[in-house]
C-alpha cells in the first residue's frame, strides 16, 4: 500500500491504524515533509514502514512508487483554510497537480485507488436548515483549499469514467484526536491552555462543525478499501455537530478552566457557516460505525494526548502562533 501524506496528521494515524489492525499490509509512505508533515508521528510504526521522502507532483519518482504497490490511499494536501486564503499557490500546486500525477501513475499500472477528500467542497449550509450534505450535493466550494479539492475530486471522478480507473472517494467532516497539528482549532486551544496563554475563537464562534474521531475516519477510509464499490463516493461523519463556541467551552471545561477563559479574534474571511454529512450511505451499504459516539470522552483522551506528548507539538507552536499574529487572529 502507498499512503501519500503518512507524516501528516490522518495518514499518520491511517498507517498506525492499518498497523494494528490489518498488520499484513506492507506500507510505503510518500511525503515531502512540508511544515505540516513531521516523521515523529510514525515513530511508533518506524521499523515497519517504509519511508519515502518526496512530492506527489515528482512524476519519474510517483510512478515508480506506484508500480510497486497494489493500492495507493491518497492523503498529502495542503489542508489549512486559514494558509490558502493568505498564499492560494501551493494549494493549486499539491491538491490539483499532486492529485494528478497519481491518476496518472495509477492509470498507467491499473492501480486501486482511494481519495481522501473533505466536506468542504459543497460549500456550506444554513445554521439553521434541517438539510445536511449528501453524495448528491452539488459541489459549491468557497475558499482557495476547498475550490482545489473540488477540483481533485473532479479530476478523480473524470478519470474513473474516461480511463476505467479503479477509485474510489470519501469527503469527510471535520476530524480531531493525536498527531493533528497545533494550527487547527483544537489543538491550538488545547495547547495554547498548555503553554498558559488564552485560545482564540473567531467572530461570534458561531459557526457548526460537525466533529469525527480521527480513528473513525480511518476505519472508514478501510470499509471503503475492502467493499466500497468502484467509482462511487462516500461521505464521512459522526453526525455529533457542534458549534465552535460549544467544542471551546467544553475543551476549557474538561481542562479544568472557567468557561469564559477565551478571547474573540477577527474572523476569517468568507468563513463557512456550517458543515453537516449524512453518512446514511456508508453505514447501510458498507455498514460503518464511529466508535467515538461521545464527544466529551474523545475530546478528553485527545487533551490527554497533548498533555503527554509535548515533545511531539511543542517543536510547531512557536512559529503558528508567530503565523497567526501577523494574520490579526
Ligand atoms: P495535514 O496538513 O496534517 O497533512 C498533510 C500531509 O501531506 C503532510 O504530512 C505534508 O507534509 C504532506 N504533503 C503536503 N504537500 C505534499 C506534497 N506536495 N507531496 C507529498 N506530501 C505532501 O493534513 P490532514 O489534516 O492529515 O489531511 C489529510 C487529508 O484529509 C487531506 O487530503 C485533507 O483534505 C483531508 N481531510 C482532512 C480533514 C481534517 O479535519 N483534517 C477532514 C476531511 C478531509
Ligand atoms: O470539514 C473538513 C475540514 O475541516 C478539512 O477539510 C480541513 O482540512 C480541516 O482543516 C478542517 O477545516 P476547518 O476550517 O473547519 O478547520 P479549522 O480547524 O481551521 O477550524 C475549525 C473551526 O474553528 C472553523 O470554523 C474556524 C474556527 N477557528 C479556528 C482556529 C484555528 C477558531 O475559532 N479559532 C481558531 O484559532
Amino acid at each position: 500500500m502507498l499512503v501519500t501524506g503518512g507524516a501528516g496528521f490522518i495518514g499518520a494515524n491511517f498507517v498506525q491504524h492499518t498497523l494494528r489492525n490489518h498488520p499484513t499490509y506492507d506500507i510505503t509512505v510518500l511525503d515531502a515533509l512540508t511544515y505540516a508533515g513531521d516523521r515523529r508521528a510514525l515513530e511508533p510504526v518506524a521499523d515497519r514502514v517504509r519511508f519515502v521522502h518526496g512530492d506527489i507532483c515528482d512524476t519519474d519518482l510517483v510512478d515508480r512508487l506506484v508500480a510497486e504497490c497494489d493500492v495507493v490511499v491518497h492523503f498529502a494536501a495542503e489542508s489549512h483554510v486559514d494558509n490558502s486564503l493568505h498564499d492560494p499557490a501551493p494549494f493549486v500546486r499539491t491538491n490539483v497537480t499532486g492529485t494528478f500525477t497519481l491518476l496518472e501513475a495509477v492509470r498507467r499500472h491499473d492501480r486501486r485507488y482511494h481519495h481522501v477528500s473533505t466536506d468542504e467542497v459543497f460549500g456550506d449550509l444554513a445554521l439553521d436548515a434541517e438539510q445536511k450534505f449528501t453524495e448528491e450535493t452539488r459541489y459549491d466550494p468557497s475558499s482557495p483549499y476547498s475550490a482545489t479539492k473540488a477540483a481533485s475530486d473532479m479530476l478523480v471522478r473524470a478519470w474513473v469514467r474516461s480511463y476505467g480507473v479503479r477509485a474510489t472517494l470519501s469527503n469527510c467532516a471535520n476530524n480531531y484526536g493525536p498527531y493533528q497539528h497545533v494550527e487547527k482549532f483544537i489543538p491550538r486551544q488545547v495547547t495554547n491552555l498548555l503553554v498558559g496563554a488564552r485560545p482564540k475563537l473567531y467572530g461570534a464562534g458561531l459557526n457548526v462543525r460537525e466533529w469525527t474521531h480521527v480513528e473513525d475516519h480511518n476505519d472508514a477510509v478501510h470499509a471503503i478499501l475492502e467493499r466500497g464499490r468502484i467509482g462511487e463516493t462516500y461521505l464521512i461523519g459522526s453526525g455529533d455537530e457542534r458549534s465552535n463556541r460549544e467544542i471551546l467551552e467544553l475543551v476549557l471545561e474538561v481542562m479544568g478552566q472557567p468557561r469564559d477563559a477565551y478571547e474573540h479574534v477577527s474572523d476569517r474571511p468568507g468563513h463557512d457557516l456550517r458543515y453537516a454529512n449524512d453518512s446514511t450511505k456508508l453505514r447501510t451499504e458498507l455498514g460503518w460505525r464511529p466508535s467515538y459516539v461521545e464527544l466529551r470522552a474523545g475530546l478528553a483522551d485527545t487533551v490527554d494526548w497533548y498533555r503527554a506528548n509535548e515533545w511531539w507539538w511543542k517543536p510547531h507552536k512557536e512559529r503558528t502562533e508567530a503565523r497567526y499574529r501577523s494574520l490579526g487572529r
